[in-house]
C-alpha cells in the first residue's frame, strides 16, 4: 500500500462464506469454520501492522442460533480455543478485547472465556478487536431504548448521543468500511445503527480465504472514494 493510502480507522467485518468454502472441498463445514478462524488471526494481525485502531468482526449473530445444535456447538468450541491461544498475542501487541452482544446467554465456560480475555486484555490501547456475538443490530438498538427509558429521559434528551453511548460500541467510531465476503450484498441485522455513513465492500471470495493482500484490495477501494456525508463534491473538495 501506498504512503497516500487512506487506513481507515474502524473496519467492520462480516466474515461470511466458511460453509461454501467447506463445500467446495467435500469438506464438513466445521472445517470451514477451523479455517475461518485462521483467516480472522491473520486479519487482526495484518490490522493491527498497517494501524487501523478498531476491527469489528461478525462472529456469530443472534439468528445463528438457529443453526444445527453441533455447528453452535463447533463455533463455540473454536471460539474457546481461539481465546486460550491468542490472548498471549493479543496483550503483547496492546490488543484490546472487546464483545459486542449479550453475554449472559452463552454457555458458563464460553463466557468464562469472554471475560478472562476481555478483562486480561482491557489496558491494551494500540487497537480494539469487536467481537459481535450473539449480535442483533435490532436488539442493540431496543436495548439502547429500554435503556434511556429506565434512565427517565424526556423526550427532548433522546438525541444520537444519548442511542450511541448505550450502545455496545460506546465510545468508539462509527465503521468507516464495512465488508462483506462471498458474494451476499445484505447487512444481515450487522451494525445497523452504526452503518449510517459507513462505506461498503462486497467480495465474491469466502472468509477462509480473505487474506491481508484481500484486505489491502478494500482499502485501497476505500481510499480512492468520495466521502460527502450530505454535502456536494464540489464542497467536498473545497474543505481537502
Ligand atoms: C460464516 O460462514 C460463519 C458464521 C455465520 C458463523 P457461514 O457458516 O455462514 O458460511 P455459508 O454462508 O454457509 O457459506
Ligand atoms: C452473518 O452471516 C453472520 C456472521 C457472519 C456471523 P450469515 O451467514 O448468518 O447471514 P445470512 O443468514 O446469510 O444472512
Ligand atoms: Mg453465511
Amino acid at each position: 500500500m501506498s504512503s497516500s493510502t487512506i487506513i481507515p480507522a474502524h473496519v467492520a467485518v462480516i466474515m461470511d462464506g466458511n460453509g461454501r468454502w467447506a463445500n467446495r472441498r467435500g469438506l464438513p463445514r466445521s472445517k470451514g469454520h477451523k479455517a475461518g478462524t485462521e483467516a480472522a488471526r491473520a486479519i487482526v494481525r495484518h490490522c493491527r501492522e498497517i494501524g487501523v485502531r478498531h476491527l469489528t468482526l461478525y462472529t456469530f449473530s443472534k439468528e445463528n442460533w438457529s443453526r444445527p445444535k453441533d455447528e453452535v456447538g463447533t463455533l463455540f468450541d473454536l471460539l474457546v480455543s481461539f481465546l486460550k491461544r491468542e490472548l498471549g498475542q493479543l496483550v503483547e501487541q496492546d490488543i484490546r478485547l472487546k464483545v459486542l452482544g449479550e453475554l449472559s446467554d452463552f454457555p458458563l465456560a464460553v463466557r468464562k472465556a469472554l471475560e478472562h480475555a476481555i478483562s486480561k486484555s482491557s489496558h491494551c490501547r494500540a487497537m480494539t478487536v469487536n467481537l459481535a456475538l450473539n449480535y442483533s443490530g435490532r436488539e442493540e438498538i431496543m436495548r439502547a431504548c429500554r435503556s434511556m427509558i429506565a434512565d427517565g429521559l424526556d423526550p427532548k434528551s433522546v438525541t444520537e448521543e444519548a442511542m450511541a453511548e448505550r450502545l455496545y460500541t460506546a465510545g468508539q467510531p462509527d465503521p468507516d468500511l464495512i465488508i462483506r465476503t462471498s458474494g451476499e450484498l445484505r447487512l444481515s441485522n450487522y451494525l445497523l445503527w452504526q452503518a449510517a455513513y459507513s462505506e461498503f465492500y462486497f467480495t465474491d471470495i469466502h472468509w477462509p480465504d480473505f487474506s491481508p493482500e484481500e484486505l489491502d484490495k478494500a482499502i485501497l477501494d476505500f481510499s480512492r472514494r468520495q466521502r460527502r456525508f450530505g454535502k456536494t463534491g464540489e464542497q467536498i473538495e473545497q474543505d481537502d
